[in-house]
């Protein structure tokens, strides 16, 4: 049987470079919405002797999801599965993005959990702006729902965003669908950790992907608070999830790691 890693998100960006890694020694199912994004990365993928497919997936519908994972376990036995799609603010507004990066992440562990097995690693990408939200508008006490009732969870998420101006919300829904996104993976961590499953989440900071170069404004702006006065390349990040589901990480698991070049650090001690 084939050792499997599956990649939301794999048609750009982040998820692509870490299909690039990761393709040296599994083989690589990479998923997104559009069907010419993931055509073009699969031509990559090929020019480097990478075996891989792609799959039409939109991962806040969890029978999108759930069609990609028992189409991935049909290919062979998943070892890692990389959860790296999602919506910025400048891409969709507040709802739509909510649904992507919250609702794809539960739908993604609700499919994954029964087919993945012992010694594979799930990891969730979430983003540095999850740890900049204000504590006061982080309705951590509504996260509960998104194990009880998803609609429930989505509605009262959007309730809360919906309390500020038109302007801020899809930037609200962005930091805190990412704050859920690290809430979410150390929650998880335990029920997976019962199959030998690790789960870990991985909050990037400012990158030069098709997302950081659409969020411009905001990344540069950022900048000035880093220890490391740059963007980020995307094989520094690429790297680190490739490290993160591998076996070298084995005891690495229901913890966040915030890979932002200092910036986070930089923001809260001026
Ligand atoms: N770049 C940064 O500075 C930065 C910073 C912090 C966090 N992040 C996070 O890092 C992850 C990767 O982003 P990136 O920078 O690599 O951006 P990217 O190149 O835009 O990649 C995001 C990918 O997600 C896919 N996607 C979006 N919504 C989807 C859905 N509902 N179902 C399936 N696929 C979907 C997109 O493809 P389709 O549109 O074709 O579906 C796209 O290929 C994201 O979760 C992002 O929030 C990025």
């Amino acid at each position: 049987m084939k050792k499997v890693c599956v990649i939301t998100g794999g048609g750009s960006g982040m998820g692509l470079a870490t299909a690039k890694i990761l393709g040296k020694n599994n083989y690589i199912i990479i998923a997104g919405r559009t069907i010419n994004k993931l055509q073009n990365a699969l031509e990559e993928l090929s020019a480097e002797g990478i075996e891989a497919e792609s799959f039409a997936c939109d991962i806040s519908k969890y029978a999108s999801v759930a069609k990609l994972a028992a189409h991935a376990r049909e290919i062979g036995v998943i070892s890692s599965v990389i959860q790296a799609a999602g919506l910025s603010p400048h891409m969709s507004e507040a709802k739509t993005i909510m649904e992507a990066n919250a609702l794809g992440t539960i739908n993604m562990h609700e499919a994954f959990y029964g087919i993945m097995e012992e010694g594979s690693c799930m990891l969730d990408v979430a983003s540095m702006s999850g740890y900049l939200v204000p504590r006061i508008n982080i309705p951590q006490r509504e996260y509960k729902y998104s194990r009880i009732n998803k609609e429930t969870f989505i509605n009262k998420m959007i309730a809360m965003i919906n309390v500020f101006p038109q302007k801020l919300r899809s930037s609200m829904a962005y930091g805190i669908s990412k704050n859920f996104v690290i809430w979410y993976a150390k929650t998880d961590a335990a029920r997976f950790g019962q199959k030998g499953i690790r789960v870990i989440s991985v909050s990037p900071g400012s990158f030069q992907t098709p997302m950081g170069e659409l969020e411009k404004e905001s990344v540069e702006s950022h900048i000035k608070f880093c220890a490391i006065k740059r963007l980020g390349r995307v094989e520094e990040i690429a790297d680190l999830f490739a490290f993160c589901v591998s076996d070298k990480a084995g005891y690495l698991t229901g913890v966040d790691i915030l890979c932002d070049g200092g910036c986070v650090a930089g923001m809260k001690n001026k």
